[in-house]
């Protein structure tokens, strides 16, 4: 992989890049759960985010290189048992919540598989998909009967060309299918953008209207520095409050709407009309100091931030059929988490993006 190298500076105005330090009120959260699994800033961890491939079949620009992408040996991959077994223990010290991601999650097969497995554990009270949507209507029954509760699908455009631009593959008359069939499921569905300047900047007020038309949460998410080709720069970037202006300009004032958890990313206005938009301003405003998840990758390390350097690894620690040692599993676990840093220092002069792009972690 390219080394990740973000170049920031241009000829646009810089957005303004704050920090979130984790507050006071998450310190009281800490004390009234006793939670095992929280951090040195009193963070109380409840979601997994679980990669179970990194292999895509789409090379979206702002996570893939183009070429020579080296995916991991299928033998390196966690079985599904293996997650399982994983999420099971943690669920015994507080984590409630899975997501599941890749890569393209839905590249792997038998995913129903998973989720069966997770829907038996008692203490997981929501599982959720990240999904490119390619293959979301072939696989969307099964899914749905295997218990999964949410999925979350990348629409970055509704043009065939601009998604080929994007993407560098064919495909959203598919994407746009596996959307539609998602919507006629049980499942809760929202819609993922992320905008490059002059690739989708024109496609934003579309996107609004097409989640409109289906009554479906849309959600702007800001471009980070977890590009393999490090071309990422605050300039390419397309910030959330530039797009709450275009959209109010369309559409009329926005309405923020309260925050239904503390921990969640996205910050959510109505429209006049009623739909819901959502920003995840991940770089201008970053939300670190409620951040709430772990994240495990495909091949059984875990990770305490998308930006993080260092990872441990438990896939031994999942090998044992006759049980797992959960001394030991929280013995890593907490060492993660006691080097979770505050908040992800995009901002600062130093920062240095982590060695994997998007793909390899688990968006
Ligand atoms: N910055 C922000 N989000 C990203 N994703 C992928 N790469 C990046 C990046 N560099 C997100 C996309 C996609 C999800 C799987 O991960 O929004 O929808
Ligand atoms: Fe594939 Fe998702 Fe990365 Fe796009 S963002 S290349 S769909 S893993």
């Amino acid at each position: 992989m390219s080394q990740l190298n973000p170049s920031i500076g241009g000829n646009h105005e810089p957005p303004p890049i704050a920090q979130s330090q984790p507050s006071a009120a998450t310190q009281t959260d800490t004390a009234q759960s006793g939670s095992m699994l929280t951090d040195k800033f009193g963070r109380v961890h409840k979601s997994l985010r679980v990669s179970v491939t990194d292999v895509c079949n789409i090379r979206c620009q702002y996570c893939m290189p183009a070429e020579d992408v080296r995916f991991l040996p299928r033998s390196r991959l966690l079985s599904y048992e293996q997650i399982a077994r994983f999420v099971e223990v943690v669920s015994q010290w507080g984590i409630r919540r899975v997501r599941i991601t890749g890569g393209e999650p839905l590249t792997r097969p038998g995913l129903e598989e998973l989720v069966r497995r997770l829907r038996r554990i008692d203490a997981i009270d929501d599982i959720a998909l990240t999904t490119n949507g390619m293959l979301l209507g072939d696989q969307i029954d099964a899914l749905e009967s295997a218990g999964l509760d949410r999925v979350n699908v990348s629409l970055d455009t509704l043009s065939e060309a601009t998604f080929k631009r994007l993407s560098r593959r064919d495909g959203i008359a598919q994407v746009i299918d596996g959307i539609d069939r998602a919507v006629d499921s049980s499942l809760q569905v929202k819609l993922n953008a992320l905008v490059l300047r002059d690739v989708n900047s024109n496609d934003v007020i579309d996107l609004v209207r097409f989640a409109a038309e289906r009554d479906i949460p849309m959600r702007f998410i800001e471009f980070m520095p977890l590009d393999a080709d490090g071309a990422w720069n605050d300039t390419r970037m397309v910030s959330g409050a530039e797009l709450r202006t275009q959209i109010e300009a369309e559409f009329g004032p926005l309405t923020p709407v309260e925050r239904a958890t503390k921990s969640q990313p996205a910050q959510e206005y109505r429209l006049p009309t009623g739909t819901h938009v959502g920003f995840i301003d991940s770089v201008s405003t970053p939300f670190c100091g409620s951040c709430d998840r772990l994240r495990l990758t495909a091949e059984g390390k875990i990770r305490n931030c998308l930006f993080g350097t260092e990872e441990w690894d438990v896939s031994d620690l999942l090998n044992d059929k006759a049980g797992v040692d959960n001394s030991r599993v929280k013995a890593v676990v907490q060492a993660c988490l006691a080097a979770k840093h505050a908040a992800h220092g995009i901002a600062d002069p130093d920062f240095k993006p982590p060695q994997r792009a998007m793909y390899q972690i688990g968006g």
